[in-house]
């Protein structure tokens, strides 16, 4: 297993030039930032490198810190970084993704500057980069880096997280170099997203600008698939909570209590950046305290604004905005010794931070666009106690996973002041009952686990696409296989169910089979010396229910039990399953129904499985795969397998599957001269390689599978079979 590249603008660390010792030159710290907070855990214990930019000429003092905490740094000429940073990636792609056009511009020369820079970063990656390294590069300033690498190491793993939103296809149709910086991505093996949202944008986006598929969330250019997925970011939920509950925090805490007194505290921390709202913010605060003269005295505001991009204009412009709103409050409604808002401009430490959410009665985080928002995440992090409300605006990508928090449209600023003063006067049991579930949750998708959950994904051999068999007209296969058929003294034929016999049906409920099905099942099962089995993911009750009067065999649950052609019975073929995961998996299979409306749970004797079938189609699809991520990752270890098939994600007995089934039969009825299987899903495909080239395969449907040959629907693999029935009555 080789090593881990990660590869992000900034360095996770700040060179400065005042070193208390001129003899010995720069010193190094550790600097803040909700991409180094999630990074910077996974590289302190791994031993890899981290390639990004240092912010200064490193001298020789802080070359020789930097490599000893494995940071390689990227040379950068200041002019081509401003126009690389502040013109590009802040001044276009920054503003476009967050939807605010406005303050987007698009300058060639900035854009020639962004793509010098990336190469600058490939060249340096290369200078690393072995066949079996893992890389994994972050951000909307690096969007053309998976491309540039991609031409150099054709097998590498690249990983590539997108750390904004993703917009609208709409919205990025207005960057005239849309399809570059699309074509840039296509590089990577796995491009990861916060939101389902995000990379349905992103997929959709590649469909129209660059006329590119993207199938049950993989874009499949010529035999490479470039998988796009949903990973909200975690955070690093014990540092926050150590430095929240250091004996520096308590100190801090008590002295701010000290001077509130009182007062609720409202607690905001942005970094100042338009996108983050604070205009808003304020607004709505003021237009609570005009209306409500007890919140005058009765809250405090506390606002840290974190200094940000203060190069750019609009940054300047955001923070005298800021600063006069401020202003503007305090002068209203400030008394002696109160000031409704305090103004933190600049950082603050970790341990002041963590003061700070354990003193707030109400976090208030009203970004008008924002990718994720950790402050949110922290907030509920530290807040175990059931005291804090979290307030949240719709449009922090963070809003899909804390939907107990208490919603605002920032742009509504009566709604949001209305929201504020709800929270400020809810009762501790609904705030207890809105926190806790969020903390749980916030605390399982840790940033440990998201790190673990995208390396995985990234390192699976999901994208391996099997190569698509020829579509066949069923008259010219029934020409191919007829003879064979009728002369064989042994033939067997295996036969899926849904999606194969019988077309999809909106409820997976209501799949029947029809008259002409059961005539066809019973006209081969009758034949002389055949053994015809419909071998089925479905659950013994309902496919027993469904083909009684018919007299063939049945397998049910991928193989669990079959039920031999004139039996009553049903028989295991194993051992009882370890059926004790269900008790973990139900719940998270019960959090994404929730969230999914259309998706129905069923419950076999050794199996869940989660049909999406009547979920709107995009985000079925992407809850879906993000479901079975999270599923990979929390019952690691269980005796089960996790699939997905059509419009399903099923939780199996390990060791069961349809490819087993068959040499099971094989085994006990065999040998046969005739074998024939047919199937449309990825459970399929285990039959598909079990039997191999000993016999005929065909695939239902569009799209790759192991099968020999393809037929178009379930009515041509009736017009097979009715073919095959003749020849050999
Ligand atoms: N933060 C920090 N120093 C501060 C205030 C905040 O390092 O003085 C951290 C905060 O804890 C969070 C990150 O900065 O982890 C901000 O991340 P977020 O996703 O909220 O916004 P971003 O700045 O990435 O847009
Ligand atoms: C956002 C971006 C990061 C960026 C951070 C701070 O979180 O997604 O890539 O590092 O803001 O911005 P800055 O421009 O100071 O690096």
């Amino acid at each position: 297993m080789g090593r881990l590249i990660l590869v992000s603008n900034r360095l996770p660390v700040t060179i400065h030039d005042d070193a208390a010792d001129p003899a010995v030159g720069q010193s190094v710290s550790r600097s803040s930032g909700g991409l180094v907070a999630g990074l910077d855990p996974l590289h302190l214990n791994g031993d890899g490198i981290w390639i990004g930019y240092p912010g200064t000429d490193p001298d020789d003092n802080a070359a020789k810190l930097l490599e000893d905490m494995r940071l390689d740094p990227v040379a950068i000429p200041p002019d081509e970084y401003d126009g690389y940073y502040e013109g590009f990636s802040n001044g276009a792609i920054w503003p476009l993704f967050h939807y605010l056009l406005e303050y987007c511009e698009f300058d060639p020369q900035a854009f020639a500057a962004y793509k010098r820079v990336n190469e600058r970063f490939a060249e340096k990656i290369l200078e690393h980069a072995k066949d079996d390294d893992t890389i994994w590069i972050h951000d909307y300033q690096l969007m053309l880096v998976p491309s540039m690498l991609r031409e150099k190491l054709p097998s590498a793993r690249i990983g590539f997280f997108l750390h904004i939103p993703f917009p609208s296809s709409e919205v990025l149709r207005v960057m005239p170099q849309r399809e570059e910086l699309l074509r840039g991505l296509l590089g990577a093996d796995l491009i990861g997203v916060h939101t389902f949202e995000y990379a349905d944008h992103l997929s959709r986006s590649f469909r129209r600008v660059l006329g590119l598929e993207a199938r049950q969330g993989v874009v499949n250019l010529s035999g490479r698939g470039v998988r796009i997925e949903a990973h909200p970011l975690g955070i690093d939920v014990d540092s926050q909570r150590n430095a929240a509950y250091s004996d520096e925090a308590e100190q801090i805490l008590t002295r701010y209590k000290r001077s509130i007194g009182d007062a609720q505290v409202i607690l905001g921390v942005d970094r100042l950046d338009y996108t983050k709202g604070l205009p808003n913010k304020l607004e709505a605060y003021k237009s609570l305290l005009d209306r409500e003269p007890r919140w005058r005295e009765g809250a405090v505001l506390i606002q840290v604004a974190v200094p940000s991009r203060e190069a750019i204009g609009s940054y300047r412009d955001q923070k005298s905005e800021v600063e006069r709103l401020v202003g503007e409050i305090n002068g209203l409604y400030g008394r002696s010794g109160k000031t409704p808002i305090q103004y933190i401009y600049g950082t603050v430490s970790p341990a002041e931070l963590g003061a700070l959410y354990r003193l707030a009665d109400v976090a208030l985080v009203s970004p008008i666009r924002d990718g994720l928002n950790l402050v949110a995440k922290e907030y509920v992090a530290v807040r175990d106690d059931g005291a804090g409300v979290l307030v949240l605006s719709e449009f922090a990508g963070a809003a899909t996973e804390l939907g107990e928090a208490l919603r605002i449209n920032p742009w509504d600023i009566d709604g949001s002041a209305a929201q504020i003063e709800r929270a400020l006067d809810m009762s501790f049991g609904e705030r207890n009952e809105r926190m806790a579930p969020m903390h749980r949750r916030v605390v399982e998708n840790d940033v440990h686990n998201w790190v673990r959950r995208f390396i995985r994904s990234l390192g699976s051999p999901k994208n391996e696409i099997p190569a698509t068999p020829p579509m066949l007209a069923s008259a010219t296969l029934a020409d191919s296989l007829s003879g064979l058929f009728a002369s064989a003294e042994k033939p067997m034929i295996m036969l899926d169910y849904d999606g194969t016999l019988r077309e999809f049906t909106v409820r997976h409920d209501e799949a029947k089979p029809t008259d002409e099905i059961r005539s066809i099942v019973s006209g081969l099962s009758s034949l002389k010396d055949a053994d015809v089995f419909i071998n089925t993911g479905r659950d013994r009750q309902t496919i027993g229910d469904w083909f009684e009067g018919v007299d063939v065999t049945l397998i049910a649950e991928h193989g669990s039990w079959i039920k031999y052609k004139g039996d009553t019975d049903w028989q295991r073929t194993g051992d009882e399953p370890d059926l004790s995961w269900q008790a973990e998996a139900m719940p998270i299979l019960e959090d994404y129904k929730s969230r999914t409306p259309g998706v129905q749970i069923e419950k076999k004797s050794s199996g869940l499985v989660w049909h999406y079938r009547e979920a709107e189609a995009d985000i079925g699809e992407f809850q879906a795969l993000d479901l079975t991520t999270h599923l990979e990752n929390t019952l690691a270890g269980a005796p089960i397998e996790i699939l997905t098939g059509s419009k399903i994600v099923e939780i199996r007995q390990y060791g069961v599957d349809k490819g087993r089934a068959f040499k099971n039969v094989e085994e006990l009825r065999g040998p046969y001269d005739f074998v024939l299987a047919i199937g449309d899903d990825r459970t399929d495909e285990d039959l598909f390689e079990a039997i191999g080239s000993e016999g005929f395969t065909v695939h239902v449907g569009p799209g790759g599978s192991l099968a020999a040959s393809s037929l178009h629907s379930p009515a041509s693999v009736r017009r097979l079979l009715t073919h095959l029935i003749n020849a050999r009555s």
